[in-house]
């Protein structure tokens, strides 16, 4: 186990979808008699080379198709849960795309039972703990947003919030103001995907029509110091994936992330893996890429795992007990 696995972490942004990992579509599609134009698990990743958000959606919504049972749900969510815990993640608050299924057929309530089975089973066997955030599709129509909160609502999903994802360019926040104000009503968490490709406006769209508590990506925010002072002075956490933005194009390439303005502008930044199955790592390989690229030290390192902790929908007690396990990975660093 390396330092940056042992130092343990909450991941904030993953879409359980995006956890996918090529060798089970294999074995997912195998089970259900699919054909896929496919040799092997190396044909298809050789696939996963983007040029942008849409091109890597474009895969992301294809490869969905394997997922259709609640057994499947429950597989993809245990073994996500597995690989993020020998990185460290002791708590993971988990995007899914309720829609992406139910317009293929799948009923919400396997997609969420099986969800939850899986971690479970993660909790039981190694003390993981995960949360759902069920997200809108922001490229489909709003109706079908609010159909699928009621659907959610109507089976009691054991959901801790909502969020809002896909392509973000074209689509603005506002036209979700009213299913986020109902999600907020049912009691639910917000956040929401803003400033990944679109710019610092889109990111004050989604604070100021969707009341979200938490932005996910906002790396555009760069662009508008104002708008990152507001961030860091309201303590908006940002959800960053560096990984996922070299791979997505959203930045040249890792040296030229902004992660370091946004540190040291005072934003409170979390690192986090997006879609590891399709960007080449998960949270502590974003967390090493950032390390090694920008000669982060430990105490940079513990800084950004204690605002993973902090930004969390956790309860205070179980922040101050993570947080405390932060501080002594960080001492015994010292030592
Ligand atoms: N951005 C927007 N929508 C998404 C992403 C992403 O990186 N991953 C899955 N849905
Ligand atoms: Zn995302």
């Amino acid at each position: 186990m390396t330092r940056i696995q042992e130092l343990p972490k909450v991941e904030l942004h993953v879409h359980i979808e995006g956890t996918l990992e090529p060798e089970l579509v294999l074995e997912l599609a195998r089970d259900a008699g699919i054909d896929l134009p496919y040799r092997d698990a190396e044909s298809l990743r050789g696939r996963y080379v983007f040029s942008n958000l849409q091109s890597f959606l474009d895969i992301y919504y294809e490869n969905m198709a394997v997922l259709r049972r609640r057994h499947d749900f429950g597989r993809l969510a245990y073994e996500y849960a597995r690989r993020a815990h020998a990185g460290g993640v002791v708590h993971a608050e988990v995007f899914f795309d309720p829609q992406a299924h139910r317009i293929r057929g799948v009923p919400v309530t396997d997609v969420v039972s099986g969800l939850t089975d899986g971690f479970d089973r993660a909790r039981s066997e190694f003390g993981f703990t995960a949360e759902l955030i069920a997200c809108f599709l922001r490229d489909r129509p709003v109706a079908e947003a609010i159909a699928t909160l009621d659907e959610l609502t109507a089976c009691e999903a054991p959901i801790l919030g909502v969020g809002l994802d896909s392509a973000e360019v074209g689509y603005p926040a506002s036209l979700f103001a009213e299913v986020f104000d109902r999600a907020g009503a049912l009691g639910l968490r917000r956040v929401a995907h803003a400033g990944e490709e679109g710019g610092p406006e889109s990111i004050r769209m989604a604070m100021d029509t969707l009341a979200v508590e938490r932005v996910d990506h906002g790396i555009r925010s760069v662009d508008d110091p104002a708008l990152v002072a507001e961030l860091a002075a309201d303590s908006v956490p940002l959800t960053v994936c560096p990984l996922s933005n070299v791979r997505l194009q959203a930045v040249t390439d890792l040296a030229s992330h902004p992660l370091p303005d946004l540190l040291a502008a005072g934003a409170h930044v979390t690192i986090n893996s997006d879609d590891p199955a399709y960007f080449g790592g998960y949270a502590d390989d974003n967390f090493a890429a950032v390390a090694e690229t920008f000669d982060l030290d430990d105490a940079t390192l513990a800084r950004l795992a204690h605002n993973s902790v902090s930004a969390s929908f956790l309860s205070a007690e179980r922040k101050e007990q993570v947080h405390a396990r932060i501080d002594h990975w960080l001492e015994a660093a010292a030592d």
